[in-house]
């Protein structure tokens, strides 16, 4: 083997490594959620970067809010149409369609977890109906944001678990997320431990925390990093909302590295507010995120 064979053979070596253990920065972005006509191709996506845009949401519910035993629609912004999915996918390679399930509301109902009479039959009918949504936009995975629960024990650690697992394993989606806050920790925990297997991010909602300064997110982080994965949990940023604001977010990710977290991705809530700063929060994290020497 000359030195130039040996060089190439150790080139497709690390490559080989690469592409083995590397899934990349991440950034995951909600979006549709308040109705106004928001554009997906509006959104500066850099390479270097897997872009999850979350399309909010997708609800088990009818439009007056009942409940419809795991047949799930789409109620986000209806400018973020199948085609629009199909265009922002082509033209950018490192873009994956999420759709969210449930959030806080419709309308003006609030929407909870319920235990189902025949989980089953929700797991099948959760299945069936989200795997033809995700035939229809284009989607690579499911995002999990139930935000109230009933008082008593539930089922929805195990439909959810099922349910992401299945879709896995017949490859109808290949990235699952969660979005606890501080209020749903347990049932979240519940899921992770049964099922973190098939969990591939915590989009930990840091903003309900009410930290607002570097050090304390720092803090907040370490203690949610103990509840899940270190290297799953994703630092989160709420546009025009509750906690940190500003640059101190950015000063919150240097302070985490030097803290020993690896910074793998950052959460932001949402396009529909970003629109109007031109996308400061998204530009900023992804060059935060492309900077970064702590590799995943
Ligand atoms: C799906 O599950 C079956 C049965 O457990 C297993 O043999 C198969 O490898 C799984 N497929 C994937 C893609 O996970
Ligand atoms: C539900 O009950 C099981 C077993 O009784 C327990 O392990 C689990 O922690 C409970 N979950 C919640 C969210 O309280
Ligand atoms: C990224 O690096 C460039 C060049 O060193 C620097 O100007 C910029 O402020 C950095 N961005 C962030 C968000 O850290």
């Amino acid at each position: 083997m000359s030195m130039f064979q040996l060089f190439l053979f150790q080139l497709s070596g690390i490559l080989f490594l690469s592409q083995q253990f590397c899934y990349g920065k991440v950034m995951m972005e909600y979006i549709g959620a308040t109705g106004v006509p928001v554009k997906l191709e509006a959104v500066p996506v850099e390479e270097g970067i897997v872009f999850h845009f979350i399309l909010s949401f997708a609800i088990d519910a009818d439009p007056s809010g009942n409940t419809q035993n795991g047949k799930f629609s789409p109620y986000w912004a209806d400018t973020l149409t199948p085609e629009c999915v199909a265009a922002m996918k082509k033209s950018h390679p490192n873009v994956k369609a999420l759709t969210s399930l449930s959030g806080w509301s419709l309308g003006d109902k609030v929407l909870r977890w319920y235990t189902p009479d025949d989980t089953q039959q929700w797991i099948s009918n959760a299945f069936s109906s989200l795997s033809s949504m995700a035939q229809q936009y284009h989607l690579d995975g499911i995002d999990i944001d139930y935000e109230n629960f009933p008082r008593h024990n539930s089922s929805f650690a195990y439909c959810i678990g099922e349910l992401i697992t299945l879709l896995k394993n017949q490859s109808v989606i290949s990235v699952a997320t969660i979005a606890p806050y501080h209020k749903t920790i347990a049932p979240y925990i519940e899921l992770f431990e049964n099922y973190g297997d098939v969990i591939d991010f915590v989009n930990y909602q840091f903003y309900t925390d009410k930290v607002r300064k570097p050090k304390s997110y720092v803090e907040a982080f370490k203690i949610r990093a103990g509840q899940f994965d270190k290297e799953k949990l994703l630092p989160s940023y709420e546009v025009n909302g509750r906690g940190i604001q500003g640059d101190a977010f950015f000063d919150a990710l240097s302070l985490l590295e030097e803290n020993g977290f690896g910074v793998n991705g950052v959460m932001i809530f949402s396009a529909d507010a970003s629109s109007s700063n031109d996308y400061y929060y998204e530009r900023k994290s992804q060059d935060f995120l492309l900077n970064s020497t702590v590799s995943v």
